[in-house]
């Protein structure tokens, strides 16, 4: 191709983007936008299904029936994420196998706040409540992104997530309106997620090598900070109805900016949690590890399955 019809069709490209209009598998699009997407959305497939792990954990300790079924269907909803974005993920031309490896290998991250362990009950409140919560405000925006195939799964991806949110907040309305212990286990939780949640937005912008891009590419909507602003300002009146305490001395309302003021993030531990170095990553890795290992049963049985069915309606055919 020569450069004045890369030119052409770059230009067409933007074009689009600048409309709103959405960008398809088949389209022509630059290699720098299928990289970046391919890394993005495998990030936020592989988050979904780590993100399985630590309430997976807590479904046969669950303390009720309807508990355990709201938990269970949550973390259903989380393996439906992942698959609806591994699909998404595959339209830009790579194999679920390379995917999943890149995971396995450990080459490709997942959400860091998976690398914290779930001690008590009341995680799985601070989680939906938080982390869901906190995955919400990053998510809505992408529901109007410019690919296609992301901004669809992206539609139901959220509808899911509220549910999640609002699960965990009613876990955690619970055990606050229950024994001084229960409301000290909430306490608890809020005290370990409260940071961590906070880092899932990103880091600072000023710290944020892909921000500007993606916004060109309408990837990102809002930056790290205003997301993170976003959150706070949300979350802190939630935690005021629990008689929660947000575990930050320097948490106060600014009547100039119109949101909170809070103190300094700890940005060595969430790089430390990164790179690999959190309390759970091994655990993890591994637990992904063994699982598609264990799984390779299910896989050769469905292949086996299918050829047959295959084999079975040539002949028909003939
Ligand atoms: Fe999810
Ligand atoms: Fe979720």
């Amino acid at each position: 191709m020569s450069e004045a019809e890369i030119k052409s069709l770059e230009a067409q490209f933007e074009a689009k983007i600048a409309n709103d209009e959405k960008i398809e598998p088949k389209d022509w699009m630059p290699e720098k936008y299928r990289k970046t997407h391919i890394r993005q959305i495998s990030q936020h497939a592989h988050s979904e299904i780590v993100g399985m792990l630590p309430e997976g954990n807590w479904i046969t300790r669950a303390p009720s029936l309807r508990r355990k079924a709201a938990l269970l269907a949550k973390v259903q909803d989380e393996a439906g994420h992942g698959l609806y974005l591994y699909s998404a993920c595959e339209t830009l031309g790579i194999s679920r196998e390379e995917l999943y490896n890149q995971l396995h290998t450990g080459a490709a991250k997942y959400s860091s706040i998976f690398n914290y362990p779930t001690l008590t009950w009341a995680d799985m409140g601070a989680i939906g409540w938080l982390v869901d919560g906190a995955a919400i405000i990053n998510q809505v925006p992408l529901c109007s992104t410019s690919y296609g195939p992301y901004a669809r799964a992206m539609v139901r991806v959220c509808k899911e997530e509220s549910f999640h949110q609002r699960q965990g907040y009613e876990i955690m309305l619970s055990l606050c309106n229950g024994t001084e212990e229960q409301k000290q286990m909430a306490q608890d939780a809020l005290n370990r997620w409260w940071w961590p949640s906070l880092m899932m937005l990103g880091p600072e912008d000023k710290d944020s090598v892909h921000t500007e891009q993606s916004m060109k590419w309408k990837l990102k909507r809002k930056t790290n900070d205003e997301l993170r602003q976003q959150f706070i300002d949300q979350t802190v009146p939630q935690a005021d109805i629990l008689g929660l305490t947000i575990p930050d001395p320097e948490l106060k309302w600014n009547e100039d900016k119109g949101g909170y003021d809070f103190g300094p993030i700890d940005w060595d531990e969430f790089w430390q949690v990164v790179k690999g170095h959190g309390p759970m990553n091994k655990k993890r890795l591994d637990d992904r590890r063994n699982a598609w290992e264990k799984g390779k049963w299910v896989r050769d049985a469905a292949m086996a399955y299918a050829q047959k069915q295959n084999e079975r309606k040539n002949k028909q055919a003939i």
